[in-house]
């Protein structure tokens, strides 16, 4: 399959039934081809919201990513943290194919990230805090970029909750910071009770925040027919909700 056939054959298994299969590395590139741009524009713009008041990544700080793709977050938090040693951080990225997380690892090096995992499930991810964050962090990043849109289950959530608190009470960072993004388009149709929204409240509900869901739009530049076209952009809408949570000393 190549070309537009094979771009449409992406498009309708990761958009009409909500689940990302990269079975080869030409899926994960060409995903990250079609999509990493607009994810990681709305990453940046998330990040960006001066109402929130969110400290950005740097040394002895931990990210956690939930279904990290292509690391497209990294990126994001280079461009919002000019200036801090990103490369200090610790990234842990889940990502269950291994041809994304294959491709995830070029985007880490590139990045010239010293410490790094990239694991298949929330608990091995979880683990792999703990052994490369040396026993603690100073901050903890919680990523959700574009991950609660999908065809989720309910013992996916759970999982990821577990990993989420194991890692809190195991790391005790002085802050937890959790940044969700996702849109309002397409997913609705496989999302319980058409709520895009749905499974994020059911994460953060089990980790007793409340939601602070905003909107914007934003623009940022799209392939057209697998053609890099720079001058061709679109515009969005973005909800998400960043937030940064004290941790009660233990
Ligand atoms: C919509 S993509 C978003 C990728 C990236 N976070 C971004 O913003 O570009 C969702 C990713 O989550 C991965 N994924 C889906 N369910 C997962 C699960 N249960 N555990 C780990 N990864 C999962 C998919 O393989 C896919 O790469």
């Amino acid at each position: 399959m190549h070309g537009k056939n094979f771009d449409l054959h992406l498009r309708s298994e990761v958009l009409q039934r909500g689940r990302g299969d990269f079975p080869t590395f030409e899926h994960a590139c060409l995903y990250a081809y079609r999509y990493m741009g607009m994810h990681f524009h709305a990453f940046v713009k998330a990040l960006s919201n001066e109402n929130r008041k969110i400290p950005k990544p740097g040394a002895d700080d931990l990210i956690l990513d939930f279904g990290c793709g292509p690391a497209t977050s990294l990126f994001g938090f280079e461009r919002a943290a000019v200036g801090r040693p990103l490369a200090a951080t610790t990234f842990v990225g889940i990502e269950r194919s291994q041809s994304m997380r294959n491709l995830a690892e070029v985007a880490v090096r590139t990045l010239d990230l010293g410490h790094f995992a990239l694991e298949a499930t929330a608990e091995q991810g979880a683990m792999s805090c703990a052994e490369l964050g040396s026993g603690r962090a100073n901050r903890l990043f919680l990523v959700f970029s574009y991950f609660f849109g999908q065809n989720l289950e309910y013992e996916i959530i759970e999982e990821v909750a577990r990993a989420a608190s194991g890692t809190i009470s195991r790391m005790r960072p002085r802050q937890v910071v959790s940044v969700y993004t996702n849109i309002d388009i397409e997913c609705a149709a496989w999302m319980p009770n058409g709520d895009i929204h749905y499974w994020y409240r059911a994460f953060i509900g089990r980790m007793d925040w409340k939601p602070q869901i905003d909107e914007m739009t934003y623009t940022y530049p799209v392939p057209s027919d697998l053609e890099l076209d720079p001058n061709h952009t679109a515009s969005g809408s973005l909800t998400y909700d960043v937030q940064a949570h004290t941790v009660s000393a233990q």
